[in-house]
């Protein structure tokens, strides 16, 4: 024990001989603030995203990495024998994409469909060979200008799919908002069918839910019957269709590091792959250790939970999204093709139409020559198109199917003034201008490789 004459600061300890340890007040309440932090992010979070029932030993956090975490989750029972034929109204390339990964007698069974997984995302899927298929809604595959939720999911498209090959479907993804096409977000009424089709064939439905308040910001903006609700009680009701979802909470977490997934107990997934969760709890002990090791530390949790109060404020979201339409009209103004309407954290500026006039092809790789003057500028931004979504098949640079190749200038949150932006924006005006003189690229490495945009090396050409 620490004396009293002590801690009053009359008697001074030998200075070789460590104090006793012995837990004082202050350590104490130390200590149980550490608990508190942890426990309020946990509340927070389940109270916060609405998933009654949730116990705590579900809630995971840090387990990082999209869906990784389902290689170890199989349905109780394979197809049974019947290879259903696809219906028409599914498009030829759906159809290719399914039947050729299902019928190689080891290949990819097991479908996820998404409005539109992320590279990760779809990087997990494959990985635990599985078919990653992207379906976007009709007016983001017509490009449609002012549709506000051009990040719905194809309900024709998920209704058909269901109807055929619904045993060989573990969960269905939704993607707030759609980091792969624009940015743009997902109505509250596409949930809620999404839901309703799922539930019909008992399919667990899935967020990924890293943007999930700018969803909700779009939701109170843009959608009938929302203008007087709070931005909280938008995200209770968006998380009260779905079974779990995953999130990186570098998004709208607003922190440096940090991930879970979430499992809504008795909802679909839970009843219907019962031992997910142990399987779950093996696999972080051996990548991770133990649940109560605590894959986080303290000071990230506390940042966690003052994230997640912030990031549902009103006045944040209107300061956040309405800098990135700034941004983006900015860009519109200098008559660079961008994606509309405009998204909630990034600009999106479409390949196909800026090199419009120029000779050149896919294999070209001009997107990525684009990113790569604008480095010398000293602006980083992202190929997410022929290169990061396509793949390199018998010598052939394949692309994504439904056609991406944009550039995305992501807008990191709370770091950047208008003017940094609009600085970029004269950087891609003046490329712009001179496009017909952008490089291609030679890839020097990594062409074939899987997730191959993280690993690549190019030269200009
Ligand atoms: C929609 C979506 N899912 C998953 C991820 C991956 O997050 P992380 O890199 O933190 O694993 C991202 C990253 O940008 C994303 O936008």
């Amino acid at each position: 024990m620490i004396s009293s004459a002590l801690r009053a600061g009359r008697v001074r300890p030998r200075p070789e001989v460590e104090p006793p340890v012995a837990l004082d007040r202050q350590q104490l309440a130390g200590a149980l603030e550490h608990v508190e932090v942890v426990c309020e992010a946990a509340r927070l979070i389940l109270r916060g995203l609405q998933l009654h029932g949730l116990p705590a030993a579900a809630a995971r956090t840090d387990v990082v990495g999209d869906g990784a975490q389902f290689a170890v989750a199989r349905p109780p029972h394979r197809h049974a024998g019947r290879d259903a034929a696809l219906p028409t109204e599914l498009d030829e390339d759906l159809r290719r994409r399914i039947e050729t990964g299902a019928t190689k007698a080891d290949g990819a069974y097991y479908v996820i469909p998404s409005n539109s997984h992320f590279d990760t995302t779809e990087g997990n899927v494959r990985n635990n060979r599985m078919v990653a298929l992207n379906l976007p809604c009709r007016e983001h595959l017509e490009d449609h200008k002012a549709y506000p939720f051009r990040g719905n999911i194809n309900l024709d498209h998920l209704g058909a799919l269901l109807e055929t090959v619904a045993d060989r479907i573990p969960l269905v993804y939704i993607t707030i908002t759609n980091n792969t096409g624009g940015g743009q977000p997902v109505s509250m009424a596409n949930i809620k069918q999404a839901r309703k089709l799922t539930q019909r064939y008992g399919v667990p439905l899935f967020f990924d839910a890293c943007r999930f308040a700018e969803n909700a910001w779009f939701i109170k903006h843009k959608e009938e019957g929302f203008a007087n609700r709070s931005i909280e009680s938008i995200v209770h009701e968006m998380f009260e269709h779905v079974d779990g979802f995953h999130i990186s909470f570098k998004k709208d977490g607003l922190v440096n590091i940090g991930g879970a997934v979430y499992l809504k107990q008795g909802g679909l997934f839970w009843e219907k792959f019962p031992h997910f969760s142990e399987l779950l709890t093996d696999h972080q002990i051996l990548v991770e250790g133990h649940p109560t090791y605590g894959g986080l530390a303290g000071r990230d949790l506390k940042a966690l939970v003052e994230g997640l109060k912030t990031i549902v404020r009103d006045e944040y979201l209107d300061a956040r999204i309405r800098q990135v339409w700034r941004f983006g009209n900015k860009l519109r103004s200098y008559e660079i093709p961008v994606n509309e309407p405009i998204g909630g954290h990034a600009v999106y500026i479409n390949m196909d139409r800026f090199f419009e006039g120029v000779d050149t092809r896919d294999e070209d790789l001009r997107g990525i020559g684009f990113t790569a003057l604008l480095l010398f500028g000293g602006h980083r931004l992202c190929e997410l198109g022929v290169y990061a979504f396509g793949s390199y098949k018998n010598g052939r640079e394949m692309p994504p199917s439904p056609r991406a190749n944009n550039v995305r200038a992501s807008v990191p949150r709370l770091a950047y003034e208008d003017q940094d932006l609009f600085a970029l924006c004269e950087s891609i005006r003046v490329l712009h201008k001179h496009k017909d003189r952008i490089p291609g690229v030679e890839v020097t490495h990594g062409r074939e490789l899987n997730l191959r945009h993280f690993k690549s090396r190019f030269r200009l050409k």
